[in-house]
């Protein structure tokens, strides 16, 4: 069963054959990392990670983040051997095996097309909050949340995937050099954050650091986990990179080192100008981010006419700058918000995109997948299906939930990783690593125990919800995917002659 392995040449023989266009350099790479980091997770789910840690959140962070790093330096060992776009899907195929291979493309659906999906929503809080603060127009909360959220769809989310799905459709050329144009909106944004924050920190809203225990920090690192997901999308543009050797390693570590700093300040900023305890019921119990309960308690907090509590916000950044008396930086964080946060929905599903044109030309998604658009050369049946896919998901569920899920898909994929390169060092020593893996065998396992610990710390709905993904995924690969597989009926693509498939050109 676990038999079914590609070998590591004939990835590459198919990947040179047909290939996409290289025209990435170090920078873009880094630019491309940072571009789908920075996002929702530090802009909206900041306030969710305090709901569960407080203070303690900071600590979440380093955790989250440490496991990224062991998890980057297996990412950069492999990619930097196999540079194709399947990524993780791609080395668990030529180390793993099929089956293994097929569950983590499987997985990585969650990480990026739900991971857009979760981003959608947190776009969709802030353009609805920049309508509000701003031009005072004020959008119907049924049509601007999910279902749980005290809504029945969130429109603007809908409508931002299927814009940015667009935006692929037409090609990637024009996309990337945007991405580079709204990284630099993003960061010039978090700058004025922390000029504006770290001078009116206090030491006694650190006080309690840790109100809610180890547990409240585990649980959170396992939700702000997705505030660092997306670096790992650098490594599916390692078919598009030059020298990718060299390249995507540095853009991998390069553009995780950066999040990881700005992160850790600007949750300092957050917790030290206004404060970041959680909200309990007046019993004293602990209220669940996401939940009705914290919803109507946050409501009733504001109606006393206390001010409204970080944890509460779906804007946390934004709430900081209203509540430390800067209204117009507040507006002025939303906009970027606003404009930037596209970029890392596009993405997320241009990793979606890949990785499903990888598996498609494998064999184990239909062939029409990889179909590239005669006039734009772009995989547009792929991308068209990934935007409905997380246009869906972005309109009927909270953010919180949505990221989750997508951590509970990038934590596997992360955690087989760390094994592939840990099993191609024993069965494979003498193959050329121009990037090697430091103390392979102390990281990897790292990666792995950081995984599954996180993992362990979701919320119970999305530890259920991940294995029923699985055994939905398994189904398909047995029922459709098995016995299409070109690995399984011997067809080499490298050898054939089917004209090579070129997907878009992705310069900056
Ligand atoms: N890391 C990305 C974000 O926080 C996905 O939005």
């Amino acid at each position: 069963m676990f038999g079914r392995v590609k070998s590591l040449d004939a990835i590459l023989a198919t990947a040179k054959k047909k290939s996409l266009h290289r025209s990435l350099g170090a920078f873009q790479l880094t630019m491309l990392g940072i571009g789908a980091v920075i996002g929702t997770g530090i802009f909206v789910l900041t306030a969710e990670a305090a709901q569960k840690a407080g203070p303690g959140m900071m600590v979440s962070f380093v955790i989250a983040g440490l496991v990224c790093a062991f998890a980057a330096l297996c990412y950069s060992e492999l990619s930097s051997m196999v540079p194709v776009a399947g990524s993780a899907y791609t080395y668990t195929y030529a180390v793993l095996g099929e089956v293994l291979a097929w569950t983590v493309g499987w997985s990585l659906v969650l990480e990026y097309a739900l991971g857009a999906s979760a981003v959608a929503v947190g776009w969709s809080h802030h353009f609805v909050g920049l309508l509000h603060d701003f031009a005072h127009i004020d959008i119907p909360k049924a049509i601007a949340n999910a279902p749980n959220d005290g809504g029945v769809i969130n429109l603007p989310a809908v409508v931002i995937a299927m814009l940015v799905t667009w935006l692929l459709v037409i090609g990637t050329t024009e996309s990337a050099r945007v991405n580079s144009v709204l990284v630099m909106v993003k960061l010039s944004a978090l700058a004025l954050f922390l000029v504006l924050a770290l001078p009116v920190m206090h030491a006694e809203k650190f006080h309690p650091f840790m109100p809610t225990g180890m547990t409240g920090v585990a649980g959170a690192a396992a939700s702000i986990f997705f505030a660092y997901v997306g670096f790992d999308a650098v490594s599916t543009a390692a078919e598009e990179t030059i020298n990718p050797q060299r390249n995507v390693p540095i853009g991998l570590i390069g553009s995780l080192i950066f999040c990881t700093i700005i992160y850790i300040l600007v949750a300092a900023g957050a917790i030290g100008s206004i404060g970041a305890q959680p909200v309990t019921a007046i019993g004293g119990a602990l209220l669940d981010p996401g939940s009705m309960a914290l919803t109507q308690r946050c409501n009733e907090i504001v109606a006393g006419g206390a001010k409204l509590p970080m944890t509460c916000s779906h804007e946390a950044l934004v709430t900081v700058m209203q509540q430390t008396g800067h209204l117009q930086v507040g507006n002025l964080l939303a906009l970027a918000a606003t404009i930037a946060l596209p970029s890392v929905i596009l993405m997320m599903m241009y990793g979606q995109t890949r990785v499903a044109f990888v598996m498609a030309r494998d064999g184990l998604f239909p062939a029409a997948f990889a179909k590239v658009h005669p006039r734009y050369k772009t995989p547009y049946v792929i991308t068209i299906a990934t935007g409905m896919f997380a246009l869906v998901f972005a309109g009927f569920l909270p953010v919180g939930k949505l990221a989750d899920l997508s951590n509970a898909g990038t934590l596997y994929a992360f955690a087989c990783v760390a094994i592939a390169v840990m099993v191609l060092r024993r069965t494979d020593p003498d193959r050329v690593r121009s990037f090697r893996t430091p103390a392979v065998y102390v990281i990897g396992p790292l990666a792995i125990i950081g995984c599954v610990y996180l993992y362990f710390s979701l919320p119970l709905f999305t530890k259920t919800f991940f294995p029923a993904w699985g055994l939905i995924g398994l189904v398909v690969y047995f029922g459709y995917s098995r016995s299409r597989s070109h690995v399984g009926r011997g067809i080499d693509d490298s050898l054939d002659d089917v004209p090579p498939v070129i997907a878009a050109g992705h310069e900056v």
